[in-house]
């Protein structure tokens, strides 16, 4: 018996309408973790309940927070406070999410207790020592697999530090897992990056009233995150927005197919996400931001999206923090879009949930496009008409490379496949059927 699920997207007519994105993922996790640290109950409306963010919400209540989910569909958090944390009695499971189990390490790692964490094949296969470096240096020791690969052990600190970190390559999981191991240790916990990366962690935290502020690198380019240790976090109420990452498969759909127009409300634009945005704009893309407006410290907006024609650009490395998720879809575009697309700076995709560079070359010749990729980027040439299409793609258990493929399917000349679906319900459970109730052809 198979336990996978093929799709297959056929050439669509126009999209139209309006959609309401599931919750954003990363604002999901962070949510369920500082409830489950803060004091009194933290409401959280608009929870992904994707397989990643369940999978955090199982680990937290196995941590000692009490977790529910109301018949009203908010999810309530009763925390136990910073440093309250209990052992869990069985190993933590965190699936396939790398963001579940890379700031879940944070948060125990500062806590005397000792946790075993493991994951899917494709987490199994992530590196952790990007992880474990900062966490030991704070006073946890890890023990992992061959080259720090989980399952692993984090045995917690009872005596944590807290550090000055610079981090080593752009990484929001790195930053926010100090940040969460700091909270328990006394003192100004420090991370310097490099680049900016997504700041959901800092937001949060601020919101749930830690203290923090952002200065200038001393030593020039970069700046330092520093915040207080042993705050009291206190239950708030939590409106997650829609997730950028998940709004980018159908912005790109409804570019790419011709005479669509699209209406994608209550999307989290945070600035240090909006890096696709800015490349669609240079390729010659409309799309309009209405009603925009903030929700627990995370700018929101609607989007407007129509159809239009699109051109090849250069897409700088130093845009790829703020679109790090996005490539996939960004190289769907590239292939509908007349002329080069370069995207460069992309050595962070080899480690993602699968090698994305090598995915998307796989995938997009197997479709006919003309693409290339060196070690750390990727080009794609178009002619400004539809794809040939046709491949049979194999998603590699990585539900952005599935949802990709499922776009390039609709503006392709034949239908695009993809060997097992399973994954996109991770970040985006009922892609398919709310693309199909937009105009799309999935079976
Ligand atoms: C995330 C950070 C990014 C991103 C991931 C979510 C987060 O990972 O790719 O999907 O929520 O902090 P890296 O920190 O590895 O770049």
């Amino acid at each position: 018996m198979s336990l996978t699920t093929p799709l297959t997207s056929h050439p669509a007519g126009p999209l139209s309408g309006a959609a309401r994105l599931p919750g954003d993922k990363s604002i999901s996790h962070r949510a369920l973790m500082l409830g489950g640290l803060a004091v009194g109950e933290t409401e959280i409306h608009g929870l992904l309940e994707g397989g990643d963010v369940l999978a955090t919400a199982r680990a937290m209540a196995a941590l000692g927070a009490r977790v529910e989910r109301g018949n009203d569909g908010v999810w309530r958090v009763n925390g136990v406070g910073v440093g309250g944390l209990k052992e869990p009695a069985a190993t933590l499971d965190m699936g396939n999410a790398g963001t579940g189990a890379r700031l879940l390490m944070g948060v125990v790692a500062s806590h005397p207790i000792t946790c075993q964490f493991t994951g899917d094949e494709s987490l199994c296969a992530r590196p952790m020592g990007r992880i474990a470096t900062p966490l030991e240096a704070m006073g946890a020791r890890i023990v992992a697999r061959e080259g720090c690969r989980m399952p692993l052990t984090v045995i917690g600190s009872t005596d944590p530090l807290s550090i000055t970190y610079r981090l080593p390559m752009a990484s929001a999981q790195v930053k926010s897992a100090v940040l969460l191991a700091g909270l328990n240790a006394p003192g100004e916990t420090m991370v310097i990056e490099p680049s900016p990366t997504r700041d959901h962690s800092e937001r949060m935290l601020g919101y749930f009233g830690a203290t923090l502020r952002v200065e200038p690198d001393a030593d020039g380019a970069g700046q330092a995150i520093v915040m207080d240790g042993q705050p009291e976090l206190s239950g708030r109420v939590v409106t997650v927005p829609g997730d950028l990452s998940s709004a980018a498969f159908l912005t790109a759909a409804a570019l790419v197919v011709p005479g669509s127009s699209l209406t994608l409300r209550g999307v989290g634009v945070n600035p240090l996400r909006s890096g696709l945005f800015t490349t669609l704009n240079e390729m010659g893309a409309a799309i309009e931001f209405c009603e925009q407006r903030e929700k627990n410290g995370e700018p929101v907006a609607d989007l407007v999206v129509r159809a239009g024609t699109l051109r090849g650009v250069d897409v700088p490395a130093a845009r790829a923090p703020s679109m790090i998720d996005e490539y996939p879809v960004l190289a769907v575009a590239a292939a509908c879009a007349e002329g080069e697309t370069v995207m460069r700076g992309l050595v962070e995709l080899r480690v993602k949930e699968s090698d994305r560079l090598a995915a998307m070359v796989e995938g997009l010749r197997a479709c006919g496009v003309d693409v290339e990729a060196g070690d750390d980027s990727l080009t794609v040439r178009g002619d400004g008409g539809p794809p040939p299409g046709g491949g049979a793609i194999a998603a590699r258990l990585d539900h952005r490379i599935a949802m990709a493929f499922l776009v390039l399917g609709m503006a392709a000349r034949k239908p695009v496949t993809i060997d097992d679906s399973g994954s996109m319900d991770t970040s985006f459970p009922g892609f398919a059927a709310l693309c199909n109730g937009l105009g799309a052809v999935i079976s």
